[in-house]
């Protein structure tokens, strides 16, 4: 395998599951070194597993603003300064948005906005002195049609697209490219708990491919936009629904 990423080091918010483990993995078995940062305490032995050698887990919550700064000191000191950054940390909770609890609303917005935000933030303040830098914000489909119970996770989903925009103007003078990947469902524990049963089914087959994502197909995606070959390539929104939104 091609070991495209020796030398790099990637920090992956989300880190022990679905999206984010699988980008970890991919990176790792190309040669970089991870960073996951995530709530679920398994993260540093689900880290320190991927294949290659000098990777860090940090346990952190990302609702909480001060995390990230911490999250990205601790990997500058342990490991060097991040190279890449996959903002994966997230959560759907859905309701009709006439029932929508203040507390899921703002906690959604907590860990898929802020927790995205922050998290650019402090690794963008280090990459911008390096002057390379790429980061990759998880938002979705959901940010771009409008799905069904889904108003506090669109609005947090939405806003990241908006923020891509910002950091990469701001950014893009002083080599830190910053991108959005907006998936439709994926096979993950979110995706799976998100679309079970019927409604599942009758959601595939709207997607003109006839099935969900799969987290490594999200990956490859993630791991093009994270190389050195897609310099030129930021501010952008990639979809990757199997045709859904543009039908
Ligand atoms: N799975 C899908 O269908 C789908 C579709 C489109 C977009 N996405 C987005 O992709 C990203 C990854 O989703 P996934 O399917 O891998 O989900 P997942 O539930 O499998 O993994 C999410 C990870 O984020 C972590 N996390 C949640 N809250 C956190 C917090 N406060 N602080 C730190 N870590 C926290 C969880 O512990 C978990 O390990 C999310 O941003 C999600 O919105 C997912």
């Amino acid at each position: 395998m091609e070991r495209s990423f020796s030398g790099k080091i990637a920090v992956v918010t989300g880190a022990a599951s679905g999206i984010g483990y699988t980008v970890a993995h991919h990176l790792a078995e190309r040669g970089a070194r991870i960073v996951g940062v995530d709530l679920n305490d398994r993260v540093n032995e689900l880290v320190t597993d991927l294949p290659g050698s000098g990777h860090h887990g940090i346990v952190k919550n990302l609702t909480d603003p001060a995390a990230a700064g911490q999250a990205i000191a601790e990997t500058v000191s342990a490991l060097g300064a991040p190279h890449i950054l996959v903002n994966s940390a997230g959560l759907a909770l859905l309701n009709p948005a006439v029932d929508v609890p203040a507390d899921r609303w703002q906690l959604t917005l907590d860990v898929n906005l802020s927790g995205t935000f922050f998290m650019a933030q402090a690794a963008g303040r280090v990459m911008l002195e390096a002057g390379y830098g790429r980061i990759i914000n998880l938002a979705s489909q959901a940010a771009v049609v409008g799905l069904d119970q889904h108003a506090a996770y669109a609005a947090s989903k939405a806003a990241v697209i908006g923020l891509t925009h910002v950091l990469s103007l701001e950014w893009a003078r002083q080599g830190v490219t910053v991108n959005a990947v907006s998936p439709t469902v994926v096979e993950t524990p979110l995706g799976k708990a998100a679309w079970a049963g019927e409604k599942g089914t009758k959601a595939k087959s709207e997607i003109p491919v006839g099935r969900f994502a799969r987290p490594e197909e999200v990956a490859a995606l993630i791991a093009f936009l994270a190389g050195d070959d897609a310099a030129m390539i930021t501010g952008s929104n990639y979809l990757i629904d199997g045709g859904f939104t543009t039908i």
